[in-house]
């Protein structure tokens, strides 16, 4: 165990620019920023780790069975999060923004204000994540994602019980519908259709799928995010999208998993075509998992990028780096940055590189993260198991800050493309 020390909290407030060009059944456009919390040395990674144990760990559990999480996290690192309007007039909720699960749900914080297009269902919800837990009841309500895009009869929790989330008013669920499986009660073999779904549904957008750009930060505070419904933001990737479709492999099929290779420079295989996730979200989840508060932890978002133990042992003595106790991170010497080769990531018939610059953790956060200035840290880690389990990897936001994606439900396939990010050298 690392000692865990206090650091000062590094806040990236993230903020909904509510003011998105709204054309006819055109794509939608939100901006967001990106807080970033990190108030202990190692949180960063363990928290990582722990949602990647987390998110496999749904894979082996019926929907009825129950799962431990014996992993100690207690901090979120990363989150993205918008401010949405329910009911008529509306109340505004800070929600985070989360691919990795399906449900909507207010109330952690800010109570629920009940209007004229407020309706209670029949039932009973519950949601167990990483990051914590919530129970409450099904609601129908008008829900305003941003002035002009507003979906009636969005259903949504109204937590009764919330724990693990501080900050926020509850989650906003953009990952794939089949994650709402099992979460009301009685059981029900019906899905809740998400905001994304209703968006499509009720004519608003004309393609159900979301095209999200996040940017590299250098700076603690950075409005560096944006989440797109029903399109693409073409202004935000060079070149053409290559469609991957989902993975068959579970647990990453329940994600938006697909298949990918990864080689270190010219001929070094890190890790053989393989199934992990794009993991944009925030939350992991877990239904009806048995974890309690003190197994657990607030787990919310994969920052790094993570490879299988056996890939991570590649990659760690490809560039020679070693870890960092006080960071949790691998460490390079200068020497052994200008020696930095890409990291290559193919799937889909199209190779990703990641430079060596974009394999940094950004030198101005360094002391954010328990870390030394001037000293250079990867943000390449260990997922924690070896391959071959299904879930072989995370790309996460280190990942998406160099690529554009995109989450096509209808076609089930994820969408990643070039960004004018990909090669800048800001870490
Ligand atoms: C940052 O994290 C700490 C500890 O988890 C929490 O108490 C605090 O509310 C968080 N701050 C924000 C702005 O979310
Ligand atoms: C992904 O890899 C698995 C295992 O090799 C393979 O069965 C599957 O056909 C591949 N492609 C997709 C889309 O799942
Ligand atoms: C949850 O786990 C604890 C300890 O691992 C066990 O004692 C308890 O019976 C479990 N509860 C359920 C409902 O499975």
């Amino acid at each position: 165990m690392f000692p865990t020390t206090l650091l000062t909290t590094l806040l990236l407030v993230l903020s909904v620019a509510a003011n998105p060009v709204l054309v006819d059944r055109s794509p939608v456009t939100l901006q967001l920023s990106r807080r970033l919390n990190l108030t202990s040395v190692h949180n960063l990674v363990r928290h990582d780790q722990a949602r990647a144990k987390a998110l496999k760990a749904k894979g082996t559990v019926k929907h009825d069975s129950r799962a431990v999480i014996n992993e100690q996290v207690d901090n979120q690192a990363v989150t993205y999060i918008a401010s949405v309007g329910v009911g008529s007039p509306a109340t505004t909720y800070d929600l985070l923004i989360d691919t990795g699960s399906s449900n909507t749900w207010i109330g952690a914080s800010k109570a629920y204000v009940k209007t004229s297009t407020s309706t209670q269902t029949s039932n009973k919800v519950s949601v167990t994540y990483g990051s914590g837990s919530f129970s409450g009841t099904e609601y129908t309500d008008q829900v305003a994602l941003a002035s002009g895009l507003v979906i009636s009869k969005q259903s949504i929790g109204v937590a009764s019980t919330a724990s693990g989330f501080s900050g926020v008013d509850g989650i906003l669920g953009i990952g794939p519908v089949d994650l709402t499986r099992g979460t009301l009660s009685p059981a029900t073999t019906t899905l809740v259709p998400t905001v994304t779904d209703n968006l499509f549904s009720q004519g608003t957008i004309s393609a159900n799928e979301i095209g999200i750009s996040f940017e590299p930060t250098m700076a603690s505070e950075a409005l560096n995010g944006e989440l797109t419904w029903g399109g693409t933001d073409s202004s935000k990737f060079t070149g053409s999208i290559t469609w991957v479709p989902i993975t068959s492999t579970s647990p990453a099929s329940l994600y938006w998993g697909i298949n990918q290779s990864v080689r270190y420079g010219p001929s070094t295989t890190i890790l053989s075509t393989t199934a992990g996730i794009v993991d944009t979200g925030e939350s992991t989840f877990l239904p009806n998992a048995n974890i309690t508060r003190a197994d657990c932890c607030l787990n919310i978002g994969t920052t790094l990028v993570l490879l299988a133990t056996d890939g991570y042992n590649r990659y760690k003595s490809a560039t020679g780096a070693v870890l960092d106790s006080a960071t949790g991170l691998l460490r390079i010497t200068s020497t052994q940055f200008s020696n930095l080769q890409s990291l290559f990531f193919t799937a889909g018939g199209t190779t990703f590189e990641l430079t060596a610059n974009a394999q940094l953790w950004p030198r101005s956060l360094n002391s954010d993260i328990g870390g030394t200035s001037g000293r250079i840290y990867l943000i390449v880690n260990d997922l924690g198991s070896n391959s071959g389990q299904g879930l072989d990897f995370i790309n996460g936001y280190a990942f998406l800050e160099r690529f554009y994606s995109v989450f096509d439900t209808t076609n089930k396939r994820v969408g990643l493309a070039t960004s004018p990010f990909t090669t800048s050298t800001t870490n």
